[in-house]
């Protein structure tokens, strides 16, 4: 754990264990709460919803939860917000002991500081007593928000001190997703409230429309599941054809993912990676089955015929419209930074950013997993010393030092940027006409990947 994420644990835990009971000590409950009793009913039911909560594709994890803690915010003022958000949080897997103490104590703390912080935007905003009405309803409105923003923050200094995720990433990815259907549950906040006002004993009835948004939350995280383990499929579909490479498009995937990482690609970014990783080759699904899998070289026409699979794949997957980011990736994953790569010789920035991080992961896949076509796979040294020897050539320079800080080759020897080369120009690509297919048949070098 680094120091930083060390004093962040330090600081917001014992930011909450004075804040809780400070609460306590400085607001008494209102007399129509019902005291301890009230505090024990709804952490009650804030302990059921949390009960069932949903994991995002990203790993985060979402619980309905803050409904029950808004309304308890609102009717028995910080004190009871505290307590009720501290409490109600607990989950089976902390006291199952799968969650470190301190990670259990933040998780605790990330929601009773912006439970209190809301409680006393309710306050300042309607006062102590709560009553049915629009000043009680723009008071909840508020807490709302600055809960959700306070526990937000929290949730992402962990992901950027812990995982070095980047703020953009983050807000691209489940957060948006999530943050819209959060902020609509203040208004529910509010109506649970005002049916305990009336009877209090009606309130677990929320307990079903509440599944229902869980439900929602479980079905959209479902139908990605399932279309990423269809894309799987089909990319191992492609991959099972040749025992040479099984598994390659997974590692491709991999590997392109940590580069986009380290280049601080969008979240966005980061799925069409992962996405076009597992499909960059889905074309070969329509090349003849003695060029795939021929062990000598390919004459020119079986070389034709292997270089369309990027053509081929795009028209596979174009009628997918979710797939549509990932186009590009698949057309262009061949193409060379100097223009002479396939199949429309584009030149440097020319091809899209995305092909170029993957044209990368897929030649280093390529060269460190046996081939029928080489005797031995080459090491991580020797592999990275080869993309290094093309950059600027087949390689965007810019990509290469980023794949130089991935795990992949951490603590292996890098020779560095070779001597600089001139940024490659149009008059090349008009070249590469010419030069096409000289990099794929005699001079082919080590860093190509069929
Ligand atoms: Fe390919």
């Amino acid at each position: 754990m680094s120091r930083s994420l060390k004093l962040l644990l330090m600081a917001v835990i014992t930011t909450a264990i004075i804040v809780v009971p400070g609460a306590v000590a400085l607001w008494a409950f209102p007399p129509h709460f019902g005291g301890w009793l009230g505090v024990a009913y709804w952490t009650g039911l804030t302990l059921v919803t949390q009960a069932f909560p949903v994991r995002m594709p990203r790993g985060t994890v979402v619980s309905v939860a803050i409904a029950p803690i808004l309304a308890a915010a609102a009717i028995g003022g910080p004190a009871a917000a505290g307590v009720v958000a501290m409490l109600g949080v607990t989950e089976w897997r902390e006291l199952r002991g799968r969650v470190p103490w301190y990670g259990t104590l933040y998780n605790h703390a990330e929601s009773a500081i912006p439970a209190v912080i809301a409680s006393l935007t309710y306050l300042a905003v309607a006062g102590q007593a709560f009553t049915p009405g629009w000043v009680s309803l723009i008071g909840v409105g508020l807490a709302g928000v600055l809960y959700f923003a306070t526990n937000a923050l929290l949730a992402w200094l962990v992901l950027i001190l812990r995982d070095h995720q980047s703020l953009s990433m983050i807000l691209a990815g489940d957060y948006r997703l999530i943050s819209g259907n959060l902020l609509g549950m203040t208004p529910l906040a509010w109506l649970i409230a005002v049916v305990w006002s009336v009877a209090w004993w009606a309130v677990p009835l929320f307990a079903l429309p509440l599944y229902a948004n869980r439900a929602a939350y479980q079905a959209t995280v479902q139908v990605r599941d399932m279309f990423t383990q269809t894309v799987r499929a089909l990319a191992s579909a492609v991959d099972a054809r040749d025992p040479f490479t099984a598994r390659h498009s997974e590692n491709v995937q991999q590997i392109a993912v940590d580069i986009g990482r380290v280049m601080r690609c969008s979240e966005a970014e980061l799925e069409a990676l992962e996405w076009g990783g597992l499909l960059h080759d889905i074309g070969k699904i329509g090349v003849r089955d003695d060029v795939l899998l021929k062990q000598d070289k390919l004459t020119r026409e079986e070389r034709i015929a292997m270089n369309a699979h990027p053509v081929l794949g795009e028209e596979i997957i174009k009628p997918v419209t979710r797939l549509a980011p990932e186009l590009p990736i698949i057309r262009h994953h061949h193409e060379w930074y100097n223009g002479s790569g396939y199949p429309d010789h584009l030149v440097g920035e020319e091809i899209p950013k995305l092909a170029r991080i993957l044209h990368v992961a897929d030649a280093f896949e390529a060269m460190t997993a046996k081939r029928p076509y080489r005797m031995r796979p080459l090491s991580r040294e020797q592999a990275l010393a080869e993309l290094r020897k093309y950059a600027g050539i087949q390689f965007d320079p810019v990509v290469l030092d980023a794949f130089a800080r991935t795990d992949w080759v951490a603590g292996v020897p890098d020779p560095g940027k070779p001597a600089s080369r001139a940024a490659p120009v149009r008059p090349v690509a008009a070249f590469a006409g010419a030069a096409h297919g000289a990099g794929q048949t005699g001079d082919q070098p080590a860093a190509d990947a069929r």
